[in-house]
């Protein structure tokens, strides 16, 4: 069986997006393979070193939205990054094996960093040490579990790349010791977010999230974006402009959404109509997911014992890795 290993920062709780992207595709590939799945909270931390609590809160938050989607413990290593030393100390041997030059060219670093630029101004000095070398941790986080295969989006090749460099070199100085993990791929959905941007992102404000109540999910779905030029109930309209519309094809039936299509491009639906009815289609979708998740709320010893016996599995291969680098490395006193 093949090893897969992924991880996610816990800075909030699962959203529409993580669901039909990752969520789905981690509960697929649970049954066939040797799954690692990373609470990434010292990733999380590099962000957010400043704010312990939101990361503190968001681990069991995640966790308890992961198990209420479908993520099955006893399939699935769940476990949390800082937990596992081996990890930190493994980021202190690859950071001689990547040059600051290169992290500065990762990608997806760079687009992190002008992103923060956005937000917080010209402020090239407050860019970490640790932030800058987050994609080193990551491939410590990888190749700590000998992770052959890993499931992400497309955002985070460049992570995957960073991370084979660093494999190649160490085993060409110290010896064939590791394995140089390949990304997973599959197609996975990706959601728009309520007003039409192409991603629904927490930071955005657009977001469904899985732990909404029907209150909120009501507020949500009747400011969603529709099409702007349908101004009177009666007027036509077309479907493929109106985020209530796509919404309605994540949670509804074939036969209903040729109904509403139909309808709406005739004129023949009012669009706060068509909105009460996602609400009811969208609340009986996550009518399941809020049990489960209300079940494990009741019972926060479950979520600990899962995350102490996920941890500890991984604890084990982490130490038997880490024997073997250290041996490569002449380390091994
Ligand atoms: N960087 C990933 C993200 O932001 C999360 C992550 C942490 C990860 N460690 C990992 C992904 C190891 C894959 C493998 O989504």
């Amino acid at each position: 069986m093949k090893t897969i290993l992924t991880g996610i920062r816990p800075t909030g709780n699962l959203h529409l997006g993580h669901l039909f992207g990752a969520g789905q595709n981690w509960v697929k590939l649970q049954d066939d393979y040797d799954f690692y799945l990373e609470i990434a909270d010292v990733q999380a931390l590099t962000d957010n070193f400043n704010d312990p609590q939101k990361v503190r809160d968001n681990v069991d938050n995640i966790v308890k939205d992961l198990l209420s989607v479908g993520i099955d413990p006893k399939k699935v290593h769940i476990f949390i990054q800082s937990r596992i030393p081996e990890i930190a100390e493994l980021t202190v041997f690859y950071s001689n094996l990547v040059t600051v030059a290169r992290l500065q060219r990762n990608p997806t670093v760079k687009t992190e960093i002008s992103q923060k630029k956005e937000l917080f101004g010209n402020e090239g000095e407050s860019i970490t040490y640790g932030f800058l070398g987050y994609p080193v941790s990551q491939a410590a986080d990888i190749t700590c579990f000998n992770g052959e295969l890993v499931p992400v989006g497309e955002d985070q090749e460049p992570l995957l790349e960073q991370c084979r460099e660093i494999v190649r070199k160490f085993n060409n100085i110290y010896g064939d010791t590791l394995k140089e993990p390949e990304g997973m791929f599959t197609e996975t959905k990706r959601v728009k977010g309520l007003d039409g941007n192409e991603k629904m992102g927490k930071s955005l404000g657009n977001a469904i999230f899985l732990v909404d109540n029907e209150e909120t999910i009501s507020k949500k779905i009747m400011n969603a974006v529709t099409d702007s030029n349908k101004i009177r109930k009666d007027d036509p309209a077309d479907p493929d402009k109106c985020m209530v519309y796509y919404y309605h094809r994540l949670v509804n039936s074939d036969d209903n959404l040729k109904t509403i299509c139909s309808e709406c491009k005739k004129g023949a639906r009012g669009c706060v109509q068509c909105k009460k009815e996602l609400i009811a289609k969208m609340n009986e979708f996550l009518d399941p997911i809020r049990e489960k998740r209300k079940y494990y709320d009741e019972h926060p010893d479950e979520v600990k014992k899962i995350l102490d016996e996920g941890t500890e599995a991984a604890r084990e291969v982490a130490k038997e890795q880490m024997k073997k680098i250290k041996k490569a490395m002449m380390i091994d006193y």
